[in-house]
């Protein structure tokens, strides 16, 4: 099913209870310096204890929850038949993805997450002892190819916002480990950044190399049609709690994360929608969407006299795949 992009209730809950006692300026101050990092180009190894992880978490945890529901909403859509039973969640941090694909799919009963952080960790199974059908996950700890290459195969295979933290070489071959342990489908989800775009359509470009089929968001396995300085992203808004904002020193009641992903499958899906590049422009006359097609990049004018098609495309939003 598609889900929102909002934390699970029992996730909210679990992240509040935390927050309890949590001096706010503090745990602002954590994220500050984390993101700091990240901007600068480094990775999650400033992350080193319970309060980092927390901060962290509450900083980071609802934008890469949300980008990982919006993509697993697009395998969702795309693959309605697609019943996944075992989940590898590589690089899972405090196991965003993992609870994104639980609420996607209700027949996920085995989960494997790997990380090697210690602090995301324990407060990954920390709050996954406050689900009930998470309460039971398997947390293998170490470097993701070492731990994915002692590790089962399974039926979904997800990265989520780890490639980014590796270095060009490290990324083919855990990209090439990744396939290799994937029985359906496999999932990478980058900042939606030209650079998160650069790793997507490498990784993209190998793995239909090896015989990945692309699920979403391209409709095709064709090289990607997009021309520099022009890239392949997406947006999902999520609102933010109040603790949110006052951890992130932020103002406004939602935020927009950008992201980029590639769905990667063994089979290739029956019907390829087109996919929606940008925010359409709905104008008294016509709407007009920009899309990604089987044959290239095109501009759909749906014209208001055509009343069918033109209530149907003013409904398109952004990273939607349309027919
Ligand atoms: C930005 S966090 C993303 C966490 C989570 N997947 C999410 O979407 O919220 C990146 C994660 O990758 C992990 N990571 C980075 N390099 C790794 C490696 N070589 N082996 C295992 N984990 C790694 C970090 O410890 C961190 O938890």
């Amino acid at each position: 099913m598609t889900i929102l992009p909002t934390l699970p209730a029992e996730l909210k809950a679990a992240l509040d209870a935390r927050l309890q006692g949590l001096s706010r300026t503090d745990a602002a101050a954590r994220a500050a310096r984390i993101s700091e990092t990240y901007r600068g180009g480094g990775s999650s190894v400033t992350i080193r204890n319970q309060a980092d992880a927390l901060a962290y978490a509450l900083a980071r945890m609802p934008a890469t929850y949300a980008a990982s529901a919006a993509s697993l909403n697009a395998i969702a859509e795309i693959r309605p038949d697609f019943a996944p039973q075992s989940l590898l969640d590589i690089g899972a941090g405090p196991g965003t993805a993992t609870w994104a694909a639980a609420e996607t799919w209700s027949m996920l009963q085995d989960f494997t997450l790997l990380d090697a952080n210690a602090a995301l960790r324990d407060l990954a199974l920390d709050l996954a002892r406050a689900s009930t059908r998470l309460c039971e996950i398997g947390y293998r700890h170490g470097d993701a190819r070492a731990q994915l290459a002692r590790a089962e195969p399974a039926d979904l295979v997800i990265a989520s916002y780890l490639i980014g933290e590796l270095d060009a070489a490290e990324q083919q071959m855990l990209a090439e480990l990744m396939w290799s342990k994937t029985r359906d489908t496999l999932l990478v989800v980058e900042p939606g950044t030209p650079a998160g775009y650069a790793r997507i359509i490498e990784l993209r470009a190998q793995l239909i190399a090896s015989g990945a089929h692309v699920a979403a968001p391209c409709p095709h396995d064709g090289a990607c049609p997009l021309r520099q300085p022009d890239w392949c992203h997406f947006a999902q808004r999520l609102p933010r709690s109040q603790a949110h904002r006052q951890i992130k020193g932020a103002e406004l009641p939602f935020e927009d994360e950008k992201f980029s992903y590639v769905a990667l499958t063994r089979t290739p899906v029956a019907q390829r929608d087109a996919r929606v590049l940008a925010q359409p422009t709905v104008g008294k006359v016509e709407v007009t969407a920009k899309l990604c097609a089987a044959d290239g990049v095109t501009t759909a004018r749906v014209p208001r006299r055509d009343k069918e098609a033109y209530a149907r495309a003013r409904r398109w939003r952004w990273g939607d795949g349309v027919v």
